[in-house]
């Protein structure tokens, strides 16, 4: 079953729709909705801009990538060296692999159009011609209506050759991937794009030096790429003022957990975390207290409700010795095993470990069964140093950032949880949930 926006957008008076304006519109999706309301309008003026000038527009934006890192994203189309002979190529990634985030699809879903907007804005802006939207193999639904409305943009002359005739011209092609979450990291999902097998590239290069085939690409996420077309038509200036200083715009964010009304809202970057969970999600159910937070994605250090406080940007979220990550919000009430939340996050990691490197390949492992251990009723003392030794050691010596950021979960939830892993030990009933089974 294919549900409506609706479903997963329950709505809130705190959202700005710039990205999900089209998502309720009858049509939502085709080219003639998106025709219809402002479609390829952002397109036809960039195709008359120069290259410098749709760059600065970006960079005026303040647009950080939406995939995880929050890198500047008109800085990063301004590395690409326009100047190489090779050809160059736009990646968009599609991956969504970050557990508690589900924002990607929605696009891809509701407004694929606005994509390939951005992607083709992209490709004027460097002087490239093809695209690739690399797409998680699981979404099998979402791969055919993207490949569907590629076909309708092919068919009324929105891709191709001389696309409208402004001399530009652009093909796009899907690509899926096999499910693994290695492979929504930039340099992994290179390599499984050219075919081989999906493990990470040594950097630099950077892929706007050397991406694709070693030619210069400009690598972004699905939600980035769908921003770009508001801030050629309104104005980077615009696009700043809806966020904070550095953070512009509005990120879709997707809030999941103990809360009322979960779901995928846009919302303006540095909100207040307290904001999000009591007033856009409508608080905690039962009116228990807050906990913690996830603030990004299964990879970000958790936030004590003491953070609360805390605007969701870039920026401020790093201040509080996190990161917002992927907007994948997960809110955990005091009912929450903690010591469950670490072993059931590093069960992940492990899982998707590529392998390819000892720090991680073994961290990940041996965390995850002393965890197991540890929440099975066998943990001593120790092992709450060992669990926060072996993740200590993982930081930073891994060969791609899947390592930091399996290990960053469990650090998180140590500093500011320990006392429930002594509490293990003890096995004080009150400070253990009961009945949370990892
Ligand atoms: C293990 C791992 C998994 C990642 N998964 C995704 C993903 O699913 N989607 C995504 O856009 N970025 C993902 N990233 C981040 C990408 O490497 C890259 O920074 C991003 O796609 C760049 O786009 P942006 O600048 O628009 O965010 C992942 C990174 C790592 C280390
Ligand atoms: S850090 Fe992990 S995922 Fe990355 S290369 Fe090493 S083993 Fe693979």
């Amino acid at each position: 079953m294919i549900y409506p926006a609706s479903h997963f957008m329950p709505g809130s008076e705190h959202e700005i729709k710039v990205i999900s304006k089209r998502f309720h519109l009858a049509g939502a999706g085709t080219l003639d909705t998106y025709l219809a309301n402002e479609g390829y309008q952002a397109f036809l003026k960039a195709s008359k801009m120069t290259q410098d000038a749709i760059i600065d527009e970006v960079k005026k934006s303040a647009l950080r990538g939406r995939g995880g890192a929050g890198f500047p994203a008109g800085m990063k189309w301004s590395f690409v060296p326009r100047a190489n002979p090779k050809p160059k190529y736009i990646v968009c990634n599609g991956d969504e692999s970050e557990p508690a985030t589900c924002k990607d699809r929605l696009l891809m879903q509701f407004d694929p159009h606005a994509i390939f907007e951005g992607m083709m804005i992209a490709g004027l802006s460097v002087g490239a011609h093809q695209g690739y939207i690399y797409v998680r193999g699981e979404f099998r639904f979402l791969i055919e209506i993207v490949e569907k409305a590629i076909d309708e943009a092919y068919a009324r002359g929105y891709l191709g050759k001389n696309i409208q005739g402004t001399g530009f011209d652009f093909d796009l092609a899907v690509h899926t991937g096999a499910g693994a979450y290695e492979c929504g990291e930039e340099s992994a999902l290179l390599e499984s794009l050219e075919g081989k097998r999906g493990i990470p590239r040594i950097r630099p290069p950077f892929p706007a030096v050397a991406g694709l085939y070693q030619c210069p690409t400009i690598l972004n996420n699905v939600e980035t790429f769908a921003s770009v077309p508001p801030i050629i038509i309104k104005g980077g200036e615009w696009y700043l003022g809806l966020g904070t200083p550095k953070n512009g715009g509005t990120r879709l964010f997707n809030i999941s957990g103990h809360v009322n009304k979960p779901g995928a809202y846009e919302l303006p970057l540095g909100i207040s975390l307290r904001k999000m969970v009591y007033e856009v999600a409508g608080g905690i159910p039962g009116g228990r207290k807050l906990k913690a937070v996830i603030p990004g994605g299964s990879s970000t250090p958790v936030m004590p409700a003491s953070q609360l406080d805390t605007p969701m940007d870039f920026d401020s979220v790093a201040k509080a010795g996190s990161m917002l990550g992927s907007g994948g919000v997960v809110v955990m009430d005091e009912t929450t095993d903690m010591v469950a939340v670490a072993l059931r996050i590093m069960r992940f990691y492990a899982h998707e470990s590529c392998g390819w490197c000892i720090p991680c390949r073994e961290g990940t492992t041996w965390l995850r069964k002393t965890l197991q251990r540890f929440y099975d009723g066998g943990g001593t003392t120790r092992d709450i140093d060992l669990i926060d030794n072996l993740a200590q050691n993982m930081m930073g010596r891994t060969f791609c950032p899947l390592g930091d950021a399996a290990a960053m979960p469990t650090l998180g939830i140590l500093k500011h949880f320990r006392h429930e892993f002594e509490a293990y030990l003890e096995r004080k009933p009150e400070l253990v949930a009961l009945g949370q089974k990892a």
